[in-house]
């Protein structure tokens, strides 16, 4: 099973995104700031894997605090969870991790400073372990959504990379129809201008000998006009309470173009990335990042000096173009304002 991040006595593991698909290469944080920076730079990347990352640094950072009294620790716990929050505001799964953390801290701190360390080390394990089993359940779920015979069309990289490894969460979906004996090819857009799709998904897909063709962003529309794409699965960043789902950039202008054309639209996403507590997709902050990422490939500069770029990481699709929200405790359909709430109240699997 491909391993995104793990956690080892020595540190918190993770596989550098940066340098694949050329090189496999894992470095081992032994600091809560590596963890952190690894978020922010996207070494480690995906709103599941995100959260996981957060949780395992926060562990990190008060395992190997030096506070010798619970309100030194607390103090540096407030300051631990504050640099993991100011790393990336769009997945919710970051600030997800971190109230857990923070209500495992309040539950355990009567039993002293070793009894919340231990907490939080085995909170952080936890984290890990039902990221795994959510996103099988995702799978699960979501594969009965695939035809028989199907061509699927993916955005960015929701596979094992953008969560604790495994299945995935679109991805998942995908895997798990092939294993159901589905046939399936995946049409994979290049995700300009981090490449997630070209470098992470084909990557990903290809491991697995998933018939995968890699198309550029600008070609969906042809694709959808000419070619037969039976649906599209993504990921989601976040998701409000009435459906709106912020998802890698490019997603919006995606499923405006499956409604013209009457493709199915499906986003899979573990209940960690779903925001009930924001009434729609308005309220959902847009990381904005460097520029420099737009007007450069792999460090080599593709447009003119000094020309103003911009780059907002993630777009906003509203609900009413989604055909369904497959989650770990099922698949919510339109409305979602119902249906979502009614998910959240059912049972959730947990990790064994
Ligand atoms: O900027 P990234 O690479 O973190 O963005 C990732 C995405 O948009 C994914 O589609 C999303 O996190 C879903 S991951 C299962």
């Amino acid at each position: 099973m491909l391993k995104t991040i793990e956690w080892t006595d020595q540190g918190v593991v993770i596989l550098d995104q940066l340098q694949l698909p050329a090189r496999e290469v894992y470095h081992t944080c032994t600091r809560y700031e590596e963890v952190a920076d690894a978020i922010r730079r996207m070494v480690i990347r995906g709103a599941p894997a995100i959260g996981v990352a957060a949780a395992m640094g926060i562990a990190l950072g008060v395992r190997d605090s030096a506070a010798r009294d619970l309100p030194a620790l607390e103090q540096e716990f407030n300051r631990i969870l504050e640099v993991m929050a100011k790393t990336r505001p769009t997945a919710v799964n970051l600030f997800w991790a971190i109230e857990r953390m923070r209500q495992v801290f309040r539950r355990t701190a009567a039993g002293g400073v070793d009894a919340v360390r231990r907490a939080l080390v085995e909170e952080a394990r936890r984290v890990y372990a039902e990221d795994l089993a959510q996103c099988a359940a995702i799978a699960q779920h979501g594969a009965v959504l695939i035809p028989a015979c199907a061509q699927v069309l993916t955005h960015c990289n929701a596979g094992a990379l953008a969560a604790a490894g495994g299945y995935g969460t679109a991805l998942g979906v995908i895997r798990s129809a092939v294993e159901q004996g589905k046939q399936v090819q995946v049409l994979a857009t290049e995700t300009r201008p981090y490449l997630q799709g070209a470098r992470l998904t084909a990557w990903e897909l290809h491991h697995d000998r998933i018939p995968t063709t890699l198309i550029t962003d600008n070609m969906v529309g042809h694709f959808m006009k000419t070619g037969k794409i039976d649906c599209v699965v993504v990921g989601a960043d976040r998701i409000a309470a009435n459906g709106d789902t912020a998802n890698k950039i490019g997603t919006y202008t995606i499923a405006v173009l499956a409604r013209e054309h009457g493709v199915p639209f499906y986003v899979a996403a573990p209940f960690s990335s779903i925001d009930l507590s924001l009434p729609s997709g308005e309220q959902i902050p847009i990381e904005e990042r460097s520029p420099d990422e737009v007007t450069q490939i792999g460090g080599v500069r593709i447009a003119p000096a000094d020309v103003p770029a911009r780059h907002p990481a993630f777009d906003i699709t509203p609900a009413r173009l989604i055909s369904a929200i497959i989650t770990e405790r099922g698949i919510a359909r339109p409305p979602y304002e119902h249906s979502l709430k009614a998910l959240a109240e059912t049972p959730v699997p947990t990790a064994s």
